[in-house]
């Protein structure tokens, strides 16, 4: 089995290729977006590609313009063209969650305002049915311990999600992340539906009907598409 660095390394290059002149690309964050962004620089350089770039993240922000690429704000363009971002887990419908590195409500922002979305990851993240990795839900601070005892009542295990100096980790956006450890989703739409109700709830890691391709690394690189 190829290695999975070498797997994000794979779909990333691959992926910006995907870019052409003029577009708005949305950068989305990741280790395998790492790879796409850092391609995607070379070839600006290279081929004095004029695009501009709307980030996910801080992270990404950073390291994009450190590569000397062109960063707009998204409110600064009508529409972004394609979206290239990472995934936790991808199901065969191209149902996803995302939020691992704690980005997913500029993620999910950008994706929404994209023409079209594809997902750049390697072979250990698809799977058959959701879970397999906490999902991530983006709270404001005030109330969280009641939205904890919320969630722990719907039996949906949640954890605060905590830096490495043991505080709670704060989003780019100043709020918190719990991540609920389900060990399968088998009705995303629903549980979807039910985060969004919640009130402290500010996004949740559940991306649906939002993926239109999945650039899959392997020995094998493959596309998923809508099934
Ligand atoms: C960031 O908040 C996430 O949604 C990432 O896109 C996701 O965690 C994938 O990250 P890796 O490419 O590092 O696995």
């Amino acid at each position: 089995m190829m290695e999975v660095n070498a797997q994000k390394q794979q779909v990333g290059e691959y992926a910006a290729s995907l870019v052409h002149a003029d577009m708005v690309v949305g950068l989305g964050t990741g280790s395998t977006v790492k790879y796409f962004v850092e391609a995607l620089a070379r070839r600006v350089q290279l081929e004095r590609l004029p695009i501009r770039g709307v980030t996910t993240s801080k992270c990404t922000a950073e390291l994009a313009q450190r590569l000397g690429m062109t960063i707009v704000d998204i409110d600064e363009v009508d529409q972004i063209d394609l979206t290239i971002d990472g995934a936790d887990r991808v199901n065969r419908h191209l149902e996803g969650i995302k939020g691992g590195g704690a980005a997913l409500l500029f993620e999910k922002i950008v994706a929404r305002n994209s023409k079209r979305n594809i997902w750049i990851v390697d072979e250990s993240k698809v799977c058959d049915v959701l879970g397999g990795f906490p999902l991530p839900v983006e709270v404001v601070q005030y109330g969280v311990e009641h939205l904890m005892q919320l969630f722990t009542g719907a039996q949906l295990q949640p954890v605060l999600r905590r830096a490495s100096d043991q505080q709670p980790l704060v989003t780019d956006n100043g709020n918190y992340i719990i991540d609920l450890h389900v060990a399968q989703i088998n009705q995303p739409a629903v549980l979807a539906d039910w985060l969004a109700n919640q009130v402290g709830v500010v996004e949740h890691g559940l991306f649906l009907d939002i993926c239109d391709e999945v650039i899959v690394g392997g020995e094998t690189m493959h596309i998923l598409t809508a099934q």
